[in-house]
């Protein structure tokens, strides 16, 4: 069905396609039972103290305002990341800032945030409840004066909702948000919102979503807060704002954050990394370019005991899911391994 709707949908703006697709999903009316694959139990994983079906996420941004998770998680992904959420209601940059690069299999954005905010978002939660496991992708509104307290916003109001908080300060497209990278700034972050976690008395998994474009010796900064600072799964990684030059695509020179392909090994490299440097005291979870069982696979072999896609899924739709655990099962059988964990880390 999507190869029949596929030229239409990639003939029309990207963002009108995209809203087609979020209105669509909301009446989705397709049984979970359709995304299952034979041997999925070959891809369960145990992490964050929950029970992932399978280690395939839709990656923060698809559904920023948390209006189709429930839906997204039935078309077979192990869990669903919504957001990035600010406190207030905000449209972003202007338009157009989406563009298909079909002939890298990439996206470049710059929508800088577009979501409905905090509390019509946290109610739509309320009201929809949850039929997997979901992630809250918290961030600062781009007109606050105090970006700290719009992290420390989000996580009080997500924390009793979400099964994960996920504190983005890795998208390209809001001014200053990539400075929490700095040791000292990142460190006073994690501070304030350990403290909040302290006053609720929540032990809510934080995630950390970092940059692919920090340079080599910021790795060991973050991991070394990272570390000291209760973080229990570092998100590598976002966007990218280079590696342009060997792009095909006429919208290549476009301001904003590259997804897809392009990103794939670079995101990977970064895995290797950290996971070299985590030494086993936090998981990653590796996102960038997956569209296959290969590229997932080489991910997890790099080091990441979950995944996550964005771009993946709007070059391969629906079925995106089922599509790459098939292909995953099929190498880990090739492979002569039993469970997903068996693989994670053994490249490196
Ligand atoms: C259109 C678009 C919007 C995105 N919005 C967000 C966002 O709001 N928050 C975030 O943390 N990441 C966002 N991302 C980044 C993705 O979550 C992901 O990290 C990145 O696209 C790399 O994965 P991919 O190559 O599978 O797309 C966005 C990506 C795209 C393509």
């Amino acid at each position: 069905m999507f190869s029949i709707l596929r030229p239409f949908l990639f003939n029309i703006d990207p963002e009108t396609a995209h809203d087609l697709a979020i209105k669509s999903l909301k009446f989705n009316p397709l049984p979970s039972k359709m995304f299952e694959v034979e041997d999925e139990q070959m891809l369960k994983i145990h992490l964050l103290g929950k029970n992932f079906p399978n280690p395939i996420g839709l990656a923060a941004g698809f559904d920023k305002s948390a209006e189709a998770y429930n839906s997204l998680l039935r078309l077979g992904f192990g869990y669903v990341e919504v957001g990035t959420i600010t406190p207030l209601k905000q449209f972003g940059n202007p338009k157009p800032r989406v563009f298909r690069l079909k002939d890298d299999y990439a996206l470049i954005n710059r929508l800088g945030f577009n979501n409905d905010g905090i509390e019509t978002i946290k109610n739509r939660i309320k009201s929809d409840g949850k039929k997997g496991i979901l992630g809250v992708n918290i961030g600062p509104n781009k007109e606050t004066k105090d970006q700290k307290n719009d992290f420390c916003l989000g996580l009080k109001n997500f924390f009793d909702i979400a099964d994960y908080i996920t504190v983005n300060i890795s998208s390209p497209n809001t001014e200053g948000l990539r400075d929490f990278h700095d040791q000292e700034k990142l460190k006073d972050l994690l501070l304030a919102l350990n403290k909040i976690k302290k006053e609720n008395k929540t032990d809510i998994s934080l995630l950390l979503k970092v940059s692919p474009d920090i340079e080599d010796n910021h790795i060991s900064e973050i991991v070394d807060v990272a570390t000291n600072n209760d973080i229990a799964a570092i998100i590598l990684t976002n966007t990218t704002n280079v590696n342009r030059d060997n792009l095909k695509s006429e919208f290549k020179k476009e301001k904003g954050g590259l997804s897809g392909e392009p990103l794939q090994q670079i995101s990977t490299n970064m895995i290797k990394k950290f996971y070299k440097q985590l030494n086993g005291k936090i998981p990653i979870i590796g996102v960038g370019g997956v569209n296959s069982g290969k590229s997932a696979y080489e991910k997890i072999i790099a080091g990441a005991s979950l995944l996550q896609l964005y771009t993946g899924f709007i070059y391969r739709g629906p079925s995106t899911a089922k599509d790459i655990k098939k292909e995953l099962i099929q190498i880990l059988k090739a492979e002569g391994i039993n469970n997903i964990k068996e693989a994670i880390g053994k490249d490196v």
